[in-house]
């Protein structure tokens, strides 16, 4: 029988109650599949920085890197102060593991609420690939005189040829492989004139080596706009961390929500992870209300990127079976409990 090992970091929050859910599901699936799963555990995460002052070590990087693949329900924790958790531990992975895409699904499933009126699941069907080791996230940039009236804080964003064009290579890729027609760069060439000229350039040359595909560009702040706007005008959209980040809060939402928001961050030939978008949810931890949707998609993603896309099929036809059956995507309100809607996909796989 196949077998996967895959890492786990259940992290903080809300993280283990829906990872749990999808490690149920993947079993399940893995029955039908006869495939095996063996699941390694890190304790990474709030709890465990305050209880023993470590955040994450070297050779736990170490041996997360010999994984393929990385199941991480969330990381952030009310009693720690802001940056430590998310820079210490999930962009020192992306970093160190050279996860280079940040893959988010912007997809609105059959029966899900969206607030875009008059769009539905045909208008709203597009992915976001987002840089995922540069930009402004890579921290350059420093202070100088804190805390006085003169103080100086620079925070610059770094574009490296190599790191752009592998990122809008990756998103041609995609478009090609997943039956895509259009290949969006969202910037914003007509101010980041150094870093979006780059970015444009290397799109140019790349999108010639793909004559199937069309390649556009809009600025960032009018694709926000597009979002709600006119969202079936994209298909594949590649664009920097920050921008990516920000852009894809809002895609969840049109989405249905955190709920059901899952990404990947892709090294295609190292570790990759896997993730609900939607972070820690302090306020629901330990409720068992939270939307296990979105880590259940996460693995979904996983197995596609396993090489196993009829098991991804399943689970994502089980879900999609599932929503059916829900009352709402939001926390609290779904009609069922956190363990039940995972019950209800292992049901629904057949
Ligand atoms: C995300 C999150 C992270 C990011 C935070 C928690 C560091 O918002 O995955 O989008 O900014 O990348
Ligand atoms: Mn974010």
């Amino acid at each position: 029988m196949k077998e996967y090992k895959i890492a786990v970091i259940p992290g903080d929050g809300t993280g283990p109650e829906v990872v749990s859910e999808g490690i149920k599901v993947l079993n399940a699936a893995g029955k039908k599949f006869h495939i095996k799963f063996k699941y390694d555990q890190f304790d990474l995460g709030g709890d465990r920085y305050l209880k023993t002052g470590t955040i994450l070590l070297d050779e736990e990087v170490e041996k997360l890197k010999t994984y393929k693949a990385i199941f991480l329900g969330a990381i952030g924790h009310p009693d720690v102060k802001p940056g430590i958790l998310e820079k210490g531990i999930l962009l020192r992975l992306r970093f160190e593991m050279d996860q280079y895409v940040n893959l988010r699904p912007i997809k609105l499933y059959e029966g899900v609420e969206t607030p875009i009126k008059n769009k539905g699941p045909k208008e709203i069907d597009f992915v976001v690939i987002r840089e995922n080791t540069e930009g402004l996230y890579a921290g350059a940039g420093g202070v100088l005189k804190k805390n006085t009236p003169d103080e100086v804080a620079i925070q610059e964003s770094i574009n490296t040829r190599k790191g752009v064009e592998r990122c809008i290579r990756y998103a041609f890729e995609y478009a090609k492989n997943n039956g895509r027609k259009k290949v969006t760069l969202v910037g914003k060439t007509n101010v980041l004139t150094f870093a979006f000229d780059l970015w444009q350039r290397a799109f140019n040359e790349v999108a010639t080596e793909y004559p199937g595909i069309t390649g556009d560009y809009a600025h960032v702040d009018a694709t926000t706009m597009w979002f709600v706007k006119n969202p079936e005008w994209f298909d594949v959209i590649v664009t920097d961390n920050m921008f990516g980040d920000i852009i894809t809060d809002l895609g969840a939402m049109i989405q249905g929500g955190m709920g059901v928001a899952a990404g990947g961050n892709i090294n295609p030939v190292g570790a990759s992870m896997f993730e609900p978008i939607g972070g820690s949810a302090p306020k629901y931890t330990g409720m068992n209300v939270i939307n296990p949707l979105a880590a259940i998609l996460a693995t979904q993603m996983m197995m596609d990127h396993l090489g196993e896309p009829e098991m991804a099929d399943c689970i994502e036809k089980a879900v999609k079976a599932t929503i059916k059956q829900m009352e709402s995507m939001s926390a609290g309100k779904m009609g069922y409990s956190t363990t039940e809607i995972g019950d209800l996909v292992v049901k629904n796989i057949v």
